[in-house]
């Protein structure tokens, strides 16, 4: 990477189930708790509505890291739509490793809605880890560059 590290900051795409994390995210925003602006939250109904496509569309588009957040096991508002999530993001992680990109890239993590210090907390340690790695370039499509 050409640029200083210190001054590079990762693009990151956080997909949010609206029932815990997408609350939590909103607690840490209320409390003033710091994150960096650069995390670009999605909101889903449920993290099990995150397909592994648009994780894969994150990456082409340009994103540096993509973290999905969910309710905690047990707590899904759709009873177990988290378990299946995690599932599909362990297999979908795993090609990704499989591809050459880094699996620090990615992670899945439970928040609840009272859980506004640890949505903080993590987005920061997953900045920090994306941040060490540099940009994403295996499998950014340039032709979705804007200039
Ligand atoms: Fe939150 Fe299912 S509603 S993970």
């Amino acid at each position: 990477m050409s640029m200083n590290n210190s001054e590079w900051k990762p693009k990151i795409v956080a997909f949010c189930c609206n029932w815990c994390s997408y609350a939590g995210a909103d607690l840490a925003g209320s409390s003033r708790l710091a994150y960096p602006a650069d995390v670009k939250i999605i909101r889903v109904p449920c993290s099990c509505r995150v397909n592994p496509m648009f994780i894969l569309r994150a990456f082409q588009k340009g994103a540096d890291g993509v973290i999905l957040c969910g309710c905690h096991p047990g707590d899904c508002h759709y009873s177990t739509g988290n378990y299946y999530a995690r599932r599909r993001m362990t297999t979908l992680f795993s090609m990704l490793d499989f591809l050459g990109v880094e699996k620090n890239r990615t992670h899945v993590e439970w928040v609840s809605a009272a859980e506004g210090v640890k949505f903080s907390a993590t987005m920061n340690k997953f900045i920090e880890q994306v941040r060490e790695l540099g940009p994403n370039v295996r499998l950014e499509d340039i032709r979705c560059k804007q200039n």
